[in-house]
């Protein structure tokens, strides 16, 4: 656990000293769970957005994209159970002045519950050695069962209490596993309370005219409504879909783990629009795409998992989680859900339009049914950036911070660094910044002696760093070293595009889907 919160630490810290995230308003302390992208930052964002973007629109002729307003018209919000149904059951603190999530405070004591079993099995394990079987010691110890045993039970009972809206049981559940507020101890509970996550805002001059609004707490919702435009003005058949990236807004009550769970982020999502009864093949299709998008990254089959809903939201009639091994251990990175025709039909309720398809082929008119995949940019982005961080002992004893980012994601994709700063190697060095900038983002470094240079792109994510030296000016070769391999190659300057090209293709990357 402390090896897990290190490596979190460094993380986040290792962001901000390389221009990749930094907290909003830092010089006024920071505005909690919301973070900036800096030089480096902004450029990785927008790698992994044309990565997806590239997957999901360019290579699907049946895809097509959509950029629609953060605000949307109130009743939106209405039709689309978020108004009602998309809230949190919080708790305060009366003593600590605290507000928590009920169902977390539950969840962290169950939690500690799980951390008691894994002290037994260490504690086993030292006594019995190499014999030790944990298998069979989880399943036979009875403290271990009894632990289990008590962990399940509670978290059986707090689903059902909140599938039932039964939130005074929820609370009865907190003061009888005697729960106190993390901060103070204080066992002085308020009632538990459902709390909508949407933003307000308002819309116009003057107080009694204005509309209440609510910044969108999903993109989705501006593609459901633009359904018909889309379909009819693109003259799409179904099966099609509708992709977009935006921001998205939640007033996340627990906000914390760095850019994972903020109040401002962005999705990229894709509606794909499936004729009624089709939607469990296509759901199971779309699982088994973007799982793939995943790997063509090269991060580790076993960091990824899925992981099926039991509870399912209010509009799904299958939903599944991507998960991915953040360094505090595995947590929904995307959502593939069957939307069923929840969102269109509600839209219709409400709007009175029609928003049916004419289905050419089977000659029926029908409301379409829709499979969502849906994935955070800014989850992404640390998944991505937290399994490239990585510390390497070296052959001579010594370590090296090296961020392996995938080479098709990385913000700049190469530095020319002279070898010492005269002899005309600077100019030379220049030239060929000024050759490659017109295909990939490539950086200039003199400053400090070659090795370093070296250790600080590792740090910052540079797959190649190209050196020119003396030899250079007679045999205009340059020396291209390999950020993840250290290796070292001689090569032409008049090669080293199409050498960089091949390595940073979005295209050779996709391939391997
Ligand atoms: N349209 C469906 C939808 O919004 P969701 O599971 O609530 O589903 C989809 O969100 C994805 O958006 C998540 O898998 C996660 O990657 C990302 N996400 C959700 N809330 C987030 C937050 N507060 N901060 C960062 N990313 C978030």
């Amino acid at each position: 656990m402390a090896n897990q919160e290190d490596k979190f630490k460094k993380v986040v810290s290792h962001a901000k000293e390389y221009g990749y995230v930094f907290q909003s308003s830092e010089i006024y302390d920071g505005l909690s769970a919301v973070y900036d992208y800096a030089q480096n930052g902004v450029e990785l964002k927008k790698n992994i957005r044309d990565y997806w973007w590239k997957a999901m629109v360019q290579m699907h002729d049946n895809i097509v994209g959509l950029d629609a307003a953060i605000f949307m018209h109130p009743t939106t919000w209405k039709a689309s159970g978020h108004v009602d149904a998309f809230s949190d059951p919080l708790i305060d603190n009366k003593d600590s002045k605290k507000r928590y999530r009920a169902d977390v405070l539950i969840e962290d004591y169950v939690g500690k519950l799980d951390a008691k079993i894994e002290k037994e099995v260490k504690k086993a394990a030292k006594r019995f050695g190499d014999s030790f079987d944990k298998a069979q010691f989880l399943e036979t110890n009875p403290r271990v069962l009894g632990y289990k045993e008590k962990g399940d039970a509670i978290l059986q009972r707090m689903g059902q209490s909140l599938e039932k809206e039964d939130l005074a049981d929820v609370k009865a559940l907190i003061e009888e596993l005697g729960i106190g507020c993390p901060l103070s101890g204080s066992k002085n509970w308020t009632d538990v309370k459902q709390f909508n996550l949407m933003f307000g805002t308002k819309l116009g001059a003057s107080a009694d005219t204005a509309m209440d609004l609510y910044l969108r707490p999903e993109t989705a919702q501006g593609i459901f409504v633009n359904f018909l435009n889309v379909q009819k003005s693109g003259r799409m058949k179904i099966p099609f879909g509708i992709a977009q990236t935006g921001k998205a807004f939640r007033n996340e009550i627990v906000a914390r783990q760095f850019i994972f769970r903020m109040r401002e982020f962005e999705q990229m999502e894709m509606q794909f629009f499936v004729r009624p009864g089709t939607q469990k093949e296509w759901y199971e299709q779309w699982k088994e795409t973007r799982l793939k998008w995943h790997l063509s990254l090269g991060m580790g089959e076993d960091n990824y998992r899925f992981h099926d809903h039991d509870k399912l939201a209010h509009y799904a009639d299958a939903a599944a989680d991507i998960e991915f091994k953040f360094p505090f251990g595995f947590k929904e990175l995307e959502g593939i859900h069957s939307r069923t025709d929840f969102d269109l039909k509600a839209h219709e309720e409400h709007s009175g339009k029609k928003l049916q398809y004419f289905d050419p082929e089977i000659n029926e008119r029908y409301i379409p049914y829709v499979v969502e995949t849906s994935i955070g940019l800014d989850r992404m982005f640390l998944a991505v950036f937290s399994n490239s961080l990585q510390e390497e002992e070296l052959e001579n004893g010594t370590t090296r911070t090296v961020l392996k980012l995938p080479a098709v994601l990385a913000p700049t994709k190469a530095a020319i660094l002279p070898l010492v700063k005269k002899d005309g190697l600077p100019e030379v060095a220049k030239k060929i910044v000024e050759d490659l900038k017109w295909d990939f983002n490539v950086a200039y470094d003199e400053k400090d002696a070659v090795g370093r240079r070296y250790r600080r792109q590792d740090a910052a994510g540079t797959p190649y760093c190209i050196t020119v030296d003396h030899d250079t000016l007679n045999d205009d070769s340059v020396t291209i070293r390999h950020r993840d391999t250290m290796e070292q190659q001689r090569v032409k300057i008049s090669e080293l595009k199409a050498l960089i090209k091949e390595e940073v293709d979005v295209k050779n990357w996709l391939m391997k889907m």
